[in-house]
C-alpha cells in the first residue's frame, strides 16, 4: 500500500488566547504573550516534519475593531516577536512573508517586516507566511484590483482572469493540504477563502496557548488517514461499486 503523505502546506488559526488567559486568572492580552511563544515553537516544529509551507492566522481585519488596548499590544508583540526571533528564523532557513493590508501600520511597524522580509527572503527550508490585518475577501478584492489595473478594455476578460488568479498564487504558492484550528469554534473566521477549496480541516477544543507537538502531530496523523478524492471516484472505491452494481 502506498504510505500517505505529510502536509505540505499547514495553515493554522490559532484561537483561544483570550479564553486561556482568562481560564489562568490573567488579563486578556497574556494569553496573545504565551501564543506568540507557542507558535514560534509550531514553527521550529514544522521545519522537523517535512512541511515546506505554514501560513498562521494571527490578526484578521475584524480582530483590529476589537479594544485598542488589545489591538495595540498585539501589533506591538508582533513587532518585538519578530525582531527577538529574526535571526533564528533566518539560521533556521525560514523565509518569512507577511500577508494582510499593511496600510493600517505605522512606518516604525512596517520598516520590521521589510527588514525581516529582506534578510530571509532566498530561504528555502520553510516558507513561513504570517496573516497578519489579514481577510480572505480582502486578499480576493485586491487581486482583483491589480488584474484590472494592468487591463484595460482591449484585453480580453480571460487573460484578466489569468492575472487575478496568478495574483492570489503569488503570495501564497500553494493552497493549503492541511488546516488546524485551535480554540473549539468551527468557522473560517474570513481565513483564505480561495485557497482553502479542497483543504483538510482539523478542529481541536484545544486553546492556542496549550497547542503542543503532542497535537500537532495528532492532526497529522488525522491528515494522513483522510481520503482526498478532490472530487473524483477512486479506482479501488469505483471497482467496489461497479462490482456490487454488476452483482444486483
Ligand atoms: C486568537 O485568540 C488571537 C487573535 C484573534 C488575535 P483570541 O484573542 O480570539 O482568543 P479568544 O477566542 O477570545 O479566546
Ligand atoms: C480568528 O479568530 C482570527 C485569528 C485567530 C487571528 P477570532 O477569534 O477573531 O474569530 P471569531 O471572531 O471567533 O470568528
Ligand atoms: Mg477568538
Amino acid at each position: 500500500m502506498q504510505k500517505k503523505r505529510s502536509p505540505k502546506h499547514l495553515a493554522i488559526i490559532m484561537d483561544g488566547n483570550g479564553r486561556w488567559a482568562r481560564q489562568q486568572g490573567m488579563d486578556r492580552v497574556r494569553g496573545h504573550t504565551q501564543g506568540a511563544e507557542v507558535a514560534i515553537a509550531t514553527i521550529e516544529a514544522c521545519v522537523t516534519r517535512e512541511i515546506s509551507e505554514l501560513t498562521l492566522y494571527a490578526l484578521s481585519v475584524e480582530n483590529m475593531n476589537r479594544d485598542q488596548r488589545e489591538v495595540s499590544f498585539i501589533i506591538k508583540l508582533f513587532v518585538e516577536t519578530l525582531l527577538k526571533e529574526k535571526t533564528r528564523l533566518h539560521e533556521n532557513g525560514i523565509r518569512v512573508n507577511i500577508l494582510g493590508e499593511r496600510k493600517a501600520f505605522d512606518s516604525g511597524v512596517l520598516q520590521v517586516i521589510n527588514e525581516v522580509e529582506h534578510l530571509t527572503a532566498k530561504n528555502k527550508k520553510l516558507k513561513l507566511n504570517i496573516a497578519f490585518n489579514y481577510s480572505g475577501r480582502w486578499q480576493i478584492k485586491e487581486a482583483f484590483f491589480r488584474a484590472i489595473e494592468t487591463h484595460d478594455e482591449s484585453t480580453c476578460a480571460i487573460q484578466a482572469y489569468d492575472a487575478f488568479e496568478k495574483s492570489l498564487g503569488k503570495v501564497i504558492t500553494s493552497d493549503p493540504d492541511l488546516l488546524i484550528r485551535t480554540g473549539g469554534e468551527m468557522r473560517l473566521s474570513n481565513f483564505m477563502l480561495w485557497h482553502l477549496a479542497y483543504t483538510e480541516l482539523f478542529f481541536t477544543e484545544v486553546l492556542w496557548p496549550s497547542f503542543s507537538e503532542e497535537t500537532l502531530d495528532h492532526a497529522i496523523q488525522v491528515f494522513k488517514s483522510r481520503d482526498r478524492r478532490f472530487g473524483q471516484i477512486k479506482d479501488d472505491v469505483y471497482i467496489e461499486t461497479k462490482k456490487k452494481i454488476t452483482a444486483t
